[in-house]
């Protein structure tokens, strides 16, 4: 039952020939100054709590229980935050480090100071974008089995796409960067403990409000407990197999595993290797599931849009499956790609807690405040967008850029994505690999929520109807990936170093 001072999300959506403005939450209209009543509605959905006045370029704060919450939305200021006065606001707010720390520990998402640095280096060494071409054919490969497996399910059968999103992208980074195929078990198993860990953590954290720096321990519930125990399994696993000798010689854990060997002062114990385990797979599956899943969303709402991917598809890639090599000339797949993740960054808050007194625009920012910066409003601030809600992946064709720090889905500054031309190219090797054969069909009246909790998912999945589009099984005429797999073997392996 919805508690009385919490307002019902109210969702838009307007579609009509050529212009669609896919579904978000109306602007709150909940009364002014109920600032408790705000964080309330937040710890349903982060995204229900923005008022008109908030998609506005500007630095402004509120204090809730006098904790001062600073909302910076001008890119220049990002920028200072980011940036030029990193080191002040390194860390994570304490909302986000309670709420993943018992999944990741002191994982690299959630960790800071000397552990973060030392960490750093060796995680984004992993996912660097020189080790991405020797990724793509294990992408290639993984998408075209699921096109396979689809090809099985009989036409206008209706599916969840979100799970099949999850369960792809999964399968994508247990390949390549631990060198090991989870199977469909384990991969349904991983999208449905992490949905409901989503779902019971509380990322708000009263604790927090009521005076404590560090916020409070989440609560151990055996629900919570369960959904974790379920994630470490498979992750631990891996791990396992990985330290008894039994993983992939060219995977991750054994570049890991043989930096230890040689620099014992890195500190990579068992659950220090497990944490950077279970980072590197939720924040690399989940982030580009809940982007695929969206692009899909608004793929069945803009069929004009679809209808230029299909065409550039058959145009670049004729009967043949896409391959890496097709990527600079699949420039509507990318646009894509980019436009879903401005109206949907699948990590649409980014909360830090800085160490000391600042000032941030006119605004004396005390120790320990709660910085807010909020791709999903920056991303639909009028000044920075023409149109800022409408799908219009054009804005990102013929050279067109967004201003610098306006348009940040993989955050900026030293924290940047570390994966992010991992995730790029997956994103868009995938869409072009499903979109050429299949289409996602969903009722007009089809009702779906954006919900924010650690990432931005439709809050009911994505139900829709899987369209066979008329062609031959996914095998075809694709280079043999095997083959290709073993050229880049030829080349080098992405792990030796
Ligand atoms: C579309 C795909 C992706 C998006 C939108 C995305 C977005 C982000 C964002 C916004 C952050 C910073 C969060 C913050 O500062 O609070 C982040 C961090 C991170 N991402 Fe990604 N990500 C994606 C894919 C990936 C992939 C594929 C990997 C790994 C293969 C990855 C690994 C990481 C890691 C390890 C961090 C923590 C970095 C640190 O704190 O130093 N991400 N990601």
């Amino acid at each position: 039952m919805r508690a009385r001072f919490l307002q019902p999300v109210e969702i838009v959506e307007h579609v009509s020939d050529n212009v669609l403005e896919p579904v978000h939450a109306a602007y709150y209209a909940g009364p002014p100054g109920k600032y408790l009543n705000l964080l309330l509605q937040a710890r349903q959905d982060f995204l229900s709590i923005w008022r008109v006045g908030d998609y506005r370029e500007k630095v402004s704060q509120i204090r809730i229980l006098g904790r001062q919450i600073v909302l910076v939305n001008a890119p220049e200021v990002i920028r200072d935050i980011l940036v030029k006065r990193r080191d002040n606001y390194e860390r994570k707010s304490p909302q986000m480090r309670r709420a993943l720390e018992y999944l990741l520990g002191d994982g690299l998402f959630i960790s800071d100071g000397p552990t973060w640095r030392q960490r750093r280096a060796l995680v984004s060494d992993i996912v660097h974008k020189d080790r991405v071409p020797a990724f793509s054919p294990i992408i290639e490969r993984t998408a075209l089995e699921m096109a396979r497996r689809w090809q099985q399910i009989p036409d206008r059968t209706t599916i969840d796409i979100l799970p099949e999103m999850a369960a792809l992208t999964a399968e994508i980074i247990s390949r390549s960067v631990f060198g090991q195929e989870l199977g469909h078990a384990d991969t349904a198993e991983v999208s449905e403990s992490f949905t409901q860990y989503q779902a019971l953590v509380d990322s708000t954290n009263p604790g927090y409000f009521l005076g404590l720096d560090e916020g409070l321990p989440m609560m151990r519930t055996p629900a919570l407990r369960r959904a974790v125990r379920r994630l470490h399994h498979v992750i631990d696993r891996i791990v396992e197999d990985h330290l008894a000798g039994r993983g992939s010689h060219n995977s991750m854990m054994e570049l890991l595993i043989r930096r230890q060997k040689r620099n014992p002062e890195l500190g990579l114990n068992a659950v220090a290797l497990r944490n950077e385990a279970a980072t590197i797979f939720m924040a690399g599956h989940e982030t580009t599931a809940a982007t695929l899943t969206w692009v899909w969303y608004l793929l069945a709402r803009a069929p004009w849009v679809e209808r230029a991917v299909h065409e550039e598809i058959a145009a670049v890639c004729g009967d043949r499956a896409p391959t890496v090599e097709d990527l600079p000339r699949l420039r509507w797949c990318q646009a894509v790609i980019e436009e879903t993740l401005r109206l949907y960054p699948p990590v649409p808050i980014l909360a830090r807690q800085n160490r000391d007194a600042d000032q941030i625009g006119d605004i004396a920012v005390r120790p320990s405040s709660l910085i807010l910066i909020v791709p999903w409003l920056l991303h639909r601030t009028e000044s920075l967008f023409e149109a800022p809600h409408e799908f219009r992946p054009e804005r990102f064709m013929d050279g067109g850029r967004p201003e610098p720090y306006s348009y940040i889905p993989f955050a900026s500054g030293p924290r940047v994505c570390p994966g992010q031309h991992f995730g790029m190219t997956e994103a868009i090797l995938c869409l072009a690999i499903l979109a050429q054969r299949f289409r996602i069909v969903l009722p007009p009246d089809q009702k779906i929520v954006p919900q924010c909790r650690l990432t931005l998912r439709p809050r009911d999945g994505l139900p829709g109807m899987l369209v066979h589009r008329q062609r031959g099984p996914a095998s075809d005429t694709v280079t043999s990936p095997p083959a290709r797999e073993r050229e880049m073997a030829a080349v080098g392996c992405p792990y030796s170093a």
